[in-house]
């Protein structure tokens, strides 16, 4: 799917103030410094859309950009930075958690996990909360240009093997890299297949 034309549209600090759900949605998310903000640009072919820096925590607010007046690509700020956490708000952040649970046009959420890291805690704990609240989802390996392809695939290999002790079945996945564009044309033809559905 070609991306013609995209949009910032608002920053929010809570679901309330997000745009009008009168398009489709999708959101990425993940720890800080995954490269959230970088697939977006990257997606959208615009360097400056998305703020992103080497330093972790760059997105603080839930940041809402609109492709081709069609649908809604949305930018959320890392999670997993409450040190004690005990509840799922306060592992995701209030934020993250109210968003994901009441955003009535969200179609898919995205969680990045960078290609070169064992299963984290935190990310895995994630994947579970929404596999449990039934919540549809997709896995984006990103970073794919950091190391050889061999290595990022036995990587992957070992996180679905992490994943299948919980999940009999488990959710689509993609190997990104912001820098040379693998997998651009994948994510955004996946995203038209989600999109389309709702037209339906
Ligand atoms: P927060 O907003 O803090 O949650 O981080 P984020 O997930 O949005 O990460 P961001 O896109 O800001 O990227 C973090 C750092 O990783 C930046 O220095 C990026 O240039 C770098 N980076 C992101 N994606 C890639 C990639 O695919 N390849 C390489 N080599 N570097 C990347
Ligand atoms: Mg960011």
């Amino acid at each position: 799917m070609p991306v013609k034309q995209a949009t910032f549209v608002t920053s929010s600090s809570h679901h309330t103030q997000c745009p009008p759900p009168d398009y489709p949605e999708v959101a990425f998310i993940g720890r800080s410094n995954v490269g959230k903000s970088s697939l977006v640009n990257m997606l959208t072919n615009n360097k400056k859309l998305a703020k992103v820096s080497g330093k972790p925590g760059k997105t603080q607010l839930i940041n809402h950009f609109l492709i081709d007046e069609s649908w809604f690509l949305v930018d959320l700020p890392g999670y997993g930075w409450a040190k004690v956490a005990k509840t799922e708000k306060e592992k995701w952040g209030e934020m993250i958690h109210d968003y994901i649970m009441d955003r009535e046009n969200l179609f898919n959420i995205f969680v990045l996990v960078d290609s070169r890291l064992e299963p984290q805690p935190i990310d895995v704990a994630f994947i579970n909360w929404l596999g449990e609240k039934g919540i549809p989802f997709s896995l984006i390996f990103t970073k794919a240009d950091k190391q050889s392809k061999n290595k990022t695939q036995s990587s992957i290999a070992h996180y679905k093997r992490v994943l299948k002790k919980y999940w009999s079945k488990l959710p689509m996945s993609f190997i990104t890299s912001s820098t040379t564009q693998e997998g651009r044309e994948e994510v955004l033809n996946y995203i038209d297949e989600i999109i389309s559905t709702s037209n339906s």
